[in-house]
């Protein structure tokens, strides 16, 4: 299985932005060895697949609503991101999570609404520092699991303990290894076989320095980067880590 490196912006980038952050990534995703995402704010996705079009680069939303179209204002439904350009959808990330209240049970609606508009989900799960330290990461990450994912459910999941996000502090190899391994478990479990399939994603402080160590670790399928994926050059750094 081809590792994924995505790249979340966030709330980062305007027009003049765009050609700067994902220009580089046209010729530099030539010859590696994984599968390269970028994630730009809503505004930004048709310039990113515009600039991307006809690349190995595959270009997603940060989040979608849960139903296709309607009286929801400011939100934006999964058949717009996928219209605009975008293939992938980022769903149930922490800060959303943590800003907009967003429930398990919200997020297994979107990541339904994602794949009924042909995006392929992450669907984001991880602990806060309180829950680690109380020792209750593997019933956090779970229970989100068990809350967040659809049946038969084919995407990503993305491993991004909270207290690690635009912290600097990366979870220990060991840590990591023992965390993808409950997921992979918690997966097989849930969905059977096909559990063996979803590639686990670890998020949280990614950067160049630390890259092949977090890659090399069993069970990790890829990295979702934030901080990193604005600097074309520190985001394929990252990529070039990646295994085949
Ligand atoms: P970070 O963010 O790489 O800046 O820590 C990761 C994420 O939130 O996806």
């Amino acid at each position: 299985m081809r590792q994924l490196i995505a790249g979340n912006w966030k709330m980062n980038g305007l027009s003049g932005d765009a050609a700067a952050i994902a220009g580089p990534l046209r010729p530099g995703s030539d010859g590696l060895a994984c599968d390269l995402l970028v994630c730009p704010p809503f505004t930004q996705i048709v310039t990113v697949a515009n600039i991307l079009v006809g690349s190995a680069v595959a270009v997603g939303g940060q989040d979608c609503h849960v139903n296709e179209k309607g009286a929801h204002t400011g939100d934006i439904s999964a058949a717009m991101l996928r219209d605009a350009g975008a293939s992938w959808v980022i769903l149930g990330h922490s800060e959303r999570r943590a800003d907009h209240g967003e429930t398990d049970a919200l997020i297994q609606a979107k990541t339904r609404a994602a794949v009924a508009a042909s995006l392929t989900p992450i669907v984001c799960v991880g602990e806060t520092e309180a829950q680690r330290v109380a020792g209750q990461q593997n019933t956090v990450v779970g229970g989100q699991l068990t809350g967040s994912l659809p049946p038969g459910f084919a995407g990503v999941v993305a491993y991004e303990p909270v207290w690690a996000i635009g912290t600097g502090k990366t979870a220990t190899e060991a840590d990591v290894a023992a965390m993808h391994l409950f997921i992979r478990e918690t997966l097989v479990r849930q969905l059977g076989d096909a559990g063996n399939s979803v590639r686990i994603l670890y998020g949280g402080s990614v950067r160049p320095a630390n890259a092949a160590s977090l890659l090399s670790v069993p069970h990790v399928g890829g990295a979702l980067v934030g901080g990193a994926s604005l600097k074309a050059e520190e985001f394929l750094g990252i990529a070039k880590a990646a295994k085949a």
